[in-house]
Protein backbone atom coordinates (compact mmCIF):
# COMPACT_ATOMS: atom_id res chain seq x y z
CA UNK A 1 0.00 0.00 0.00
CA UNK A 2 1.50 3.34 -1.39
CA UNK A 3 0.63 6.96 0.81
CA UNK A 4 2.03 10.17 -0.45
CA UNK A 5 2.06 12.43 2.45
CA UNK A 6 2.66 16.51 1.88
CA UNK A 7 4.40 18.67 5.12
CA UNK A 8 2.69 21.60 4.49
CA UNK A 9 5.55 24.19 4.17
CA UNK A 10 3.63 26.21 7.04
CA UNK A 11 3.78 23.60 9.38
CA UNK A 12 7.81 22.54 9.04
CA UNK A 13 8.88 26.80 8.83
CA UNK A 14 8.47 29.64 9.96
CA UNK A 15 5.85 31.26 7.78
CA UNK A 16 6.73 34.89 8.83
CA UNK A 17 10.81 34.81 9.59
CA UNK A 18 12.60 34.22 6.01
CA UNK A 19 14.42 30.73 5.42
CA UNK A 20 13.61 29.58 9.03
CA UNK A 21 12.95 25.94 10.04
CA UNK A 22 10.19 25.25 13.15
CA UNK A 23 12.61 22.93 14.43
CA UNK A 24 9.49 21.72 17.26
CA UNK A 25 7.28 21.01 14.04
CA UNK A 26 9.90 19.52 12.00
CA UNK A 27 10.99 17.39 14.87
CA UNK A 28 7.59 16.04 15.45
CA UNK A 29 6.23 15.06 11.64
CA UNK A 30 9.71 12.90 11.47
CA UNK A 31 9.15 11.37 14.75
CA UNK A 32 5.76 10.34 14.06
CA UNK A 33 6.98 8.95 10.58
CA UNK A 34 10.20 7.33 12.43
CA UNK A 35 7.69 5.43 14.37
CA UNK A 36 6.05 3.88 11.43
CA UNK A 37 9.03 3.20 9.85
CA UNK A 38 9.71 1.06 12.71
CA UNK A 39 6.63 -0.62 13.25
CA UNK A 40 6.38 -2.33 10.19
CA UNK A 41 3.24 -4.68 10.64
CA UNK A 42 2.66 -6.97 7.83
CA UNK A 43 -0.01 -8.71 9.00
CA UNK A 44 -2.29 -5.35 9.21
CA UNK A 45 -2.83 -3.99 5.90
CA UNK A 46 -4.10 -0.47 6.82
CA UNK A 47 -0.77 -0.05 8.08
CA UNK A 48 2.14 1.13 6.48
CA UNK A 49 5.36 -0.27 5.52
CA UNK A 50 8.95 1.75 5.25
CA UNK A 51 9.42 1.49 1.98
CA UNK A 52 5.69 2.43 1.02
CA UNK A 53 5.84 6.13 1.92
CA UNK A 54 6.61 9.02 -0.43
CA UNK A 55 7.11 12.02 1.20
CA UNK A 56 6.44 15.93 -0.14
CA UNK A 57 6.73 19.31 1.62
CA UNK A 58 5.80 22.77 0.50
CA UNK A 59 8.28 25.71 0.23
CA UNK A 60 6.95 27.40 3.64
CA UNK A 61 9.00 30.79 4.39
CA UNK A 62 11.83 29.21 1.87
CA UNK A 63 10.17 28.80 -1.11
CA UNK A 64 6.95 31.03 -1.22
CA UNK A 65 9.55 34.56 -0.12
CA UNK A 66 11.85 34.05 -2.76
CA UNK A 67 9.13 33.29 -5.57
CA UNK A 68 7.21 36.66 -4.43
CA UNK A 69 9.94 38.56 -4.55
CA UNK A 70 10.51 37.37 -8.42
CA UNK A 71 6.81 37.45 -9.49
CA UNK A 72 6.52 34.14 -9.93
CA UNK A 73 3.32 31.80 -9.67
CA UNK A 74 2.49 28.51 -10.60
CA UNK A 75 1.14 30.32 -13.76
CA UNK A 76 3.59 33.38 -14.36
CA UNK A 77 7.21 31.98 -14.83
CA UNK A 78 10.26 33.66 -15.08
CA UNK A 79 13.16 33.86 -17.70
CA UNK A 80 15.85 35.29 -15.11
CA UNK A 81 18.34 32.29 -13.94
CA UNK A 82 18.71 34.31 -11.02
CA UNK A 83 15.56 33.85 -10.05
CA UNK A 84 15.31 30.33 -10.72
CA UNK A 85 18.33 29.40 -8.55
CA UNK A 86 16.64 31.42 -5.95
CA UNK A 87 14.04 29.57 -5.81
CA UNK A 88 15.59 26.17 -6.12
CA UNK A 89 18.04 26.39 -3.83
CA UNK A 90 16.07 27.91 -1.09
CA UNK A 91 13.97 24.65 -1.72
CA UNK A 92 16.77 21.99 -1.82
CA UNK A 93 18.19 23.93 1.30
CA UNK A 94 14.77 23.56 2.85
CA UNK A 95 15.23 19.64 1.65
CA UNK A 96 18.37 18.79 3.03
CA UNK A 97 16.72 20.25 6.30
CA UNK A 98 13.89 17.96 6.11
CA UNK A 99 15.65 14.78 5.05
CA UNK A 100 18.34 15.44 7.67
CA UNK A 101 15.44 15.49 10.33
CA UNK A 102 14.05 12.30 9.02
CA UNK A 103 17.50 10.63 8.86
CA UNK A 104 17.36 11.40 12.71
CA UNK A 105 14.42 9.46 13.39
CA UNK A 106 15.79 6.62 11.22
CA UNK A 107 13.57 7.41 8.19
CA UNK A 108 15.43 5.91 4.98
CA UNK A 109 14.66 8.96 3.42
CA UNK A 110 16.45 10.29 0.30
CA UNK A 111 15.93 13.43 -1.68
CA UNK A 112 14.08 13.63 -5.07
CA UNK A 113 14.21 17.05 -6.77
CA UNK A 114 11.21 17.60 -9.26
CA UNK A 115 12.85 20.37 -11.41
CA UNK A 116 15.19 17.82 -12.61
CA UNK A 117 12.47 15.58 -14.24
CA UNK A 118 9.20 18.02 -14.29
CA UNK A 119 7.43 20.61 -17.24
CA UNK A 120 4.67 21.76 -18.19
CA UNK A 121 3.17 22.26 -21.30
CA UNK A 122 1.64 26.22 -22.57
CA UNK A 123 -1.66 25.25 -20.82
CA UNK A 124 0.03 24.87 -17.78
CA UNK A 125 -0.79 21.16 -17.71
CA UNK A 126 2.13 19.54 -15.54
CA UNK A 127 4.32 16.15 -16.36
CA UNK A 128 6.33 14.77 -14.05
CA UNK A 129 7.81 11.41 -14.60
CA UNK A 130 7.65 9.16 -11.38
CA UNK A 131 9.89 6.41 -12.47
CA UNK A 132 12.73 7.09 -9.84
CA UNK A 133 9.85 7.58 -7.00
CA UNK A 134 8.57 4.00 -8.02
CA UNK A 135 12.41 2.55 -8.21
CA UNK A 136 13.37 3.94 -4.68
CA UNK A 137 10.05 3.54 -3.18
CA UNK A 138 10.87 -0.65 -4.36
CA UNK A 139 14.67 -0.31 -3.27
CA UNK A 140 13.32 0.47 0.55
CA UNK A 141 13.57 4.16 0.56
CA UNK A 142 11.48 7.29 1.68
CA UNK A 143 11.79 9.60 -1.16
CA UNK A 144 11.21 13.61 -0.18
CA UNK A 145 10.11 15.54 -2.74
CA UNK A 146 9.24 19.13 -2.73
CA UNK A 147 7.48 22.39 -4.19
CA UNK A 148 10.09 23.53 -6.88
CA UNK A 149 10.63 25.54 -10.04
CA UNK A 150 9.18 23.72 -13.35
CA UNK A 151 10.13 24.43 -16.85
CA UNK A 152 6.85 25.65 -18.47
CA UNK A 153 6.28 26.37 -22.70
CA UNK A 154 6.19 29.88 -23.04
CA UNK A 155 6.30 30.85 -19.55
CA UNK A 156 10.50 29.96 -18.52
CA UNK A 157 10.21 28.38 -15.29
CA UNK A 158 6.97 28.62 -12.84
CA UNK A 159 6.24 27.58 -9.34
CA UNK A 160 5.68 23.61 -8.57
CA UNK A 161 3.26 23.70 -6.14
CA UNK A 162 3.93 20.63 -3.61
CA UNK A 163 0.62 19.44 -3.45
CA UNK A 164 0.94 19.73 -7.72
CA UNK A 165 3.26 16.98 -7.13
CA UNK A 166 1.30 15.07 -4.83
CA UNK A 167 -1.50 14.92 -7.22
CA UNK A 168 0.82 13.74 -9.84
CA UNK A 169 2.58 11.19 -7.97
CA UNK A 170 -0.25 9.56 -6.00
CA UNK A 171 -1.57 9.09 -9.83
CA UNK A 172 1.43 7.96 -11.45
CA UNK A 173 2.17 5.31 -8.22
CA UNK A 174 -1.51 4.78 -8.03
CA UNK A 175 -1.39 5.19 -4.00
CA UNK A 176 -3.98 4.20 -2.01
CA UNK A 177 -3.77 6.92 0.52
CA UNK A 178 -3.00 10.58 0.05
CA UNK A 179 -2.37 12.94 3.62
CA UNK A 180 -2.04 16.31 3.54
CA UNK A 181 -0.79 17.42 7.45
CA UNK A 182 -2.01 21.15 7.33
CA UNK A 183 -1.64 24.34 9.84
CA UNK A 184 -5.45 23.57 10.45
CA UNK A 185 -6.89 20.39 11.60
CA UNK A 186 -8.90 20.58 8.20
CA UNK A 187 -10.88 22.48 5.78
CA UNK A 188 -12.86 25.17 8.66
CA UNK A 189 -16.15 25.84 8.08
CA UNK A 190 -18.13 29.75 9.36
CA UNK A 191 -17.75 28.30 12.53
CA UNK A 192 -13.95 27.09 12.72
CA UNK A 193 -15.64 23.46 12.87
CA UNK A 194 -13.76 21.00 10.83
CA UNK A 195 -15.55 19.68 7.58
CA UNK A 196 -16.18 16.10 7.80
CA UNK A 197 -16.23 15.84 3.71
CA UNK A 198 -15.89 17.86 0.62
CA UNK A 199 -17.26 15.95 -2.33
CA UNK A 200 -16.68 18.22 -5.03
CA UNK A 201 -15.54 21.68 -5.13
CA UNK A 202 -19.36 23.58 -5.43
CA UNK A 203 -20.21 22.17 -1.57
CA UNK A 204 -16.96 24.26 -0.24
CA UNK A 205 -17.15 27.14 -2.91
CA UNK A 206 -18.63 30.08 -0.35
CA UNK A 207 -16.26 28.65 2.64
CA UNK A 208 -13.42 28.97 0.37
CA UNK A 209 -13.83 30.81 -2.61
CA UNK A 210 -10.45 31.76 -3.32
CA UNK A 211 -9.75 33.67 -0.36
CA UNK A 212 -6.13 32.80 0.91
CA UNK A 213 -5.62 33.01 -3.07
CA UNK A 214 -2.38 35.30 -2.28
CA UNK A 215 -0.27 32.44 -1.86
CA UNK A 216 1.81 32.00 -5.06
CA UNK A 217 0.20 28.65 -5.46
CA UNK A 218 -3.25 29.10 -4.48
CA UNK A 219 -3.47 28.20 -0.83
CA UNK A 220 -6.32 26.10 0.43
CA UNK A 221 -8.75 26.59 -2.38
CA UNK A 222 -5.99 25.46 -4.59
CA UNK A 223 -5.42 23.07 -2.36
CA UNK A 224 -9.03 21.31 -2.37
CA UNK A 225 -9.43 21.62 -5.94
CA UNK A 226 -5.97 19.65 -6.50
CA UNK A 227 -6.80 17.20 -4.63
CA UNK A 228 -10.67 16.95 -6.12
CA UNK A 229 -8.49 15.53 -9.44
CA UNK A 230 -7.46 12.53 -7.73
CA UNK A 231 -9.62 9.29 -8.00
CA UNK A 232 -9.68 8.54 -4.98
CA UNK A 233 -10.09 10.39 -1.67
CA UNK A 234 -7.39 12.42 0.21
CA UNK A 235 -7.44 13.52 3.96
CA UNK A 236 -6.51 17.08 4.75
CA UNK A 237 -5.49 17.25 8.41
CA UNK A 238 -3.47 18.88 11.21
CA UNK A 239 -0.20 17.66 12.95
CA UNK A 240 -1.57 15.92 15.88
CA UNK A 241 -3.60 14.01 13.57
CA UNK A 242 -0.30 12.90 11.41
CA UNK A 243 0.16 9.75 13.76
CA UNK A 244 -3.01 8.71 13.46
CA UNK A 245 -3.12 9.39 9.14
CA UNK A 246 -0.04 6.83 9.26
CA UNK A 247 -1.83 4.13 11.10
CA UNK A 248 -4.38 3.95 8.65
CA UNK A 249 -7.22 6.39 10.11
CA UNK A 250 -8.73 9.46 8.13
CA UNK A 251 -8.58 12.46 10.16
CA UNK A 252 -9.64 15.67 9.26
CA UNK A 253 -11.45 17.15 6.81
CA UNK A 254 -11.90 13.79 3.44
CA UNK A 255 -11.53 15.34 0.14
CA UNK A 256 -12.92 13.70 -2.77
C1 LIG B 1 5.51 26.01 -2.96
O1 LIG B 1 4.99 24.77 -2.62
C2 LIG B 1 6.84 25.84 -3.61
C3 LIG B 1 7.52 27.12 -3.93
C4 LIG B 1 7.12 28.29 -3.54
C5 LIG B 1 8.71 27.00 -4.74
P1 LIG B 1 3.61 24.71 -1.79
O2 LIG B 1 2.65 25.68 -2.34
O3 LIG B 1 3.21 23.29 -1.77
O4 LIG B 1 4.10 25.19 -0.35
P2 LIG B 1 3.28 25.41 0.99
O5 LIG B 1 3.03 24.05 1.55
O6 LIG B 1 1.99 26.12 0.64
O7 LIG B 1 4.20 26.23 1.83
Amino acid sequence: MTAVLKLGGSVVTDKDRPETLDGPALDAAAAAIGEVAASVRPSDPESLEPADLVVVHGGGSFGHHHAEAHGVSTTSGTHDPEAVLAIHGAMTTLNRFVVQRLREQQVPAVPVHPSSAGHRNSAGDLTLPAGQVATLLGEGFVPVLHGDGVAHVGEGVSVLSGDEVVVSLAESLGAERVGVCSTVPGVLDEQDDVVDRIPAYDAVEDLLGGSEATDVSGGMAAKVRELLALEGTASIFGLDDLPAFLAGDRPGTTVG
